[in-house]
């Protein structure tokens, strides 16, 4: 699929996520990359574990970047994510409530793969009925 030029640059730091993945066990490669509204890219790659559990998501290793850099929700405009699918790549449960808590409601989340679909959700549109902060002081 053709893209926009700003969609371009976005797939090429998401691919370079995709290509440092660090998957020995599922041999399944992710990559992540967030814009910043500084212009700035941010990438994530999945970092697996041989005790499985310990594993982590592409997605979460880009936000926690972002967030260990000193970022916040407010610095980020957009996340895209890649992965060796046929459909775009969906994320798990745990980079929804992730996502849904470290990314602002209307942000968009762009699904992607190695043919360039495309799929954009809003953050909000990710986790319905999430678990979050309000839930904490009830
Ligand atoms: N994975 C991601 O990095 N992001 C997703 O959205 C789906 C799954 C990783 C976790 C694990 O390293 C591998 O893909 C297989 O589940």
């Amino acid at each position: 699929m053709k893209l926009s030029k700003e969609m371009e640059e976005l797939y090429e730091k998401a691919y370079e996520g995709y290509l440092n993945s660090y998957s020995p066990y599922s041999k399944f490669k992710v990559g992540a990359a967030i814009l910043l509204k500084n212009g700035q890219y941010i990438i994530g790659t999945n970092v697996e574990n041989a005790s499985y559990g310990l594993s982590n998501c592409a997605e979460r290793s880009a936000l926690f970047q972002a967030y260990s850099l000193g970022y916040r929700k407010f610095d980020i405009l957009k996340i895209m994510i890649i992965g060796n699918t046929e459909q775009p790549v969906s994320p798990c449960g745990a980079c929804r409530q992730v996502i849904s808590e470290l990314m602002r409601p209307e942000c968009d989340v762009i699904l992607t793969n190695l043919y360039k679909d495309i799929k954009i959700l809003k953050v909000k549109e990710l986790l319905p009925y999430s678990f979050n902060e309000d839930n904490l002081h009830e």
